[in-house]
């Protein structure tokens, strides 16, 4: 099991998100690198959740119109390409749709990059224009982990990092 650097965290979700939000923000004042916002963004969200085993960014390929490449992540090998439509990252972005997957094996055509993934969540990236870049898909180790707190959370995280800066 993954664990948080600070165990000084709150334990309510929505505060954690809102701590670790406000933190993110900080260190992005004024980087205007889309990779950079990206890595930062994955490595401080699964360094403050314990649970997170595979946080990170499929990008809108555009060499290959309907299909995603891996972007930024922490975790382990994940798979390089998805194309649109294709697992719960394909779905949201042919959808731009937050998806929240309690049981990821009930999920058909899931795509399992990491036998301990159980739940996962997959938030849809889009730019200042409104035009899609890719997803932000974060697995966790527990049945059940997310539900609207997160899907809010982090679409207003991911909201204010890409889409207004
Ligand atoms: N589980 C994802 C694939 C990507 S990885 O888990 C890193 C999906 O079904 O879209």
């Amino acid at each position: 099991m993954a664990h948080v650097a600070r165990d000084d965290r709150p334990t309510d979700k929505a505060e954690r998100y809102q701590e670790v939000s406000e933190e993110i923000r900080a260190v992005l004042l004024g980087e205007p690198s889309r990779i950079a916002r990206m890595a930062t963004v994955a490595s401080m969200l699964a360094d403050a959740f314990a649970a997170f085993i595979w946080t990170g960014f499929y990008l809108v390929d555009p060499d290959k119109p309907g299909e995603l490449v891996v972007g930024p992540y922490q975790g382990k090998l994940g798979c390089l390409r998805i194309p649109f439509g294709r697992g719960v990252c394909g779905r949201a972005a042919e959808q731009r749709q937050t998806q929240v997957i309690a049981d990821v094996h009930a999920f058909e055509g899931h795509i399992a990059c990491d036998s301990r993934s159980n739940s996962e969540i997959v938030v849809p990236v889009t730019d200042i224009r409104g035009d899609l870049i890719g997803v932000l898909d974060i697995d966790s180790a527990d049945f059940g982990t997310f539900d609207g707190v997160d899907a809010q959370a982090l679409e207003r995280l991911i909201s204010e990092i890409f889409a207004e800066a």
